[in-house]
């Protein structure tokens, strides 16, 4: 069970990174847009301050699996942590074959069905990145999504690990994660949320008034 940070924000990682928490980032090409960075230089920078990260999704841009492997090409040799993103497509599936062939992470995103997940566990995706919230918003249940892909990984014997995405609020993590996601990449806020509770704050208020009172 891992957590990743859903965001191309460096100095929010940084923040957070010190929990020992974070095993991971996933960033793709809105929240890179929305930081006004370079993508290069952001994945650079991430790898390059937190060697121990197991997984730096970084998403590449084209129609065919020729154009997925060119613009992967300047993100192969930052590190082996680097996690080529490639959409659920025929050509982001040819292309996520030819990097499992020669030993490169991949993460297949915008999947929002079983059958694409199939796919991509043949063809060898390292990730599976269903996006649950976006699959609510089109009135189907996401957690249910993840659910039936983790089944299906889990009965075939098949490596590709679940990666929850597109998650809004911490009941989105903790449904994913019992229903068999390896991995939940978090908005900042999610992640935020999750170590908070009413009751822990209240009984807190209680044990600091009883210290007090100790003689
Ligand atoms: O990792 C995918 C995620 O960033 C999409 O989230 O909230 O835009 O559906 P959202």
């Amino acid at each position: 069970m891992q957590i990743f940070l859903d965001t191309a924000d460096f100095s929010a990682i940084e923040e957070r990174y010190d929990s020992g928490l974070i095993a991971g980032v996933t960033t793709n090409p809105t929240l890179v847009a929305n930081q006004g960075i370079n993508y290069l230089e952001l994945i650079k920078n991430i790898a390059e301050t937190f060697p121990e990260m197991e997984s730096i999704s970084a998403e590449v841009n084209g129609n065919t699996a020729w154009e997925f492997i060119e613009d992967a090409a300047k993100f192969r040799d930052i590190s082996e942590a680097v996690t080529i993103k490639l959409p659920m497509t025929k050509e982001g599936l040819k292309a996520c074959k030819y990097f499992s062939d020669v030993g490169v992470k991949t993460n297949v995103t915008l999947c929002f069905s079983v059958a694409q997940a199939a796919l991509a566990g043949i063809a060898g995706a390292t990730y599976i990145s269903p996006f649950v919230g976006r699959l609510n918003d089109n009135s189907f249940s996401g957690v249910e999504l993840v659910r039936g892909i983790a089944d299906l990984y889990c009965n075939q014997g098949i490596q590709t690990k679940v990666l929850a995405a597109s998650l809004r609020d911490v009941h989105h993590v903790s449904r994913c994660f019992l229903y068999g996601a390896k991995v939940c990449t978090l908005p900042l806020k999610v992640f935020d949320k999750m170590y908070d509770h009413v009751l822990t704050r209240e009984g807190l208020d209680i044990f600091d008034k009883d210290f007090k009172r100790m003689v």
